[in-house]
């Protein structure tokens, strides 16, 4: 059985904004694009833990505020590169709330 966290309000992201969430388990990068779907990272960029967050949503996609490396908002991965991806967790919207999967986050690793 999976249980949904209620996070935020969808429009407590702005458009093609991020915000970070802070989760018994760390912190998630919460994503929200133009077309109003939202994606769960970690809010670190697997080149050198830029802070994805206050990168630049871009279809879904974000590119790091650090040096640029673009990243799937669905997969993780970096794109046009062979390596690198970031941790995602799944995220949904249910009557204009954003919400978690709780199983996830407690599964994930507190480094
Ligand atoms: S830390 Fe993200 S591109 Fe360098």
């Amino acid at each position: 059985m999976s249980a949904w966290i209620d996070i935020a309000a969808l429009e407590d992201i702005p458009l093609r904004g991020a915000r970070v969430v802070k989760t018994r388990a760390g912190c998630v990068a919460v994503f929200r694009t133009a077309a109003d779907d939202v994606f769960a990272l970690d809010n670190a960029c697997p080149h050198k833990q830029g802070p994805l967050a206050e990168g630049i949503v871009h279809g879904s996609a974000v590119t790091c505020p650090l040096h640029n490396w673009v990243i799937s908002l669905e997969t993780g991965l970096v794109q046009g590169a062979d390596e690198g991806q970031v941790t995602t967790y799944p995220a949904r919207i249910e009557d204009g709330r954003i919400l978690l999967d709780a199983a996830f986050l407690a599964a994930r690793k507190v480094a």
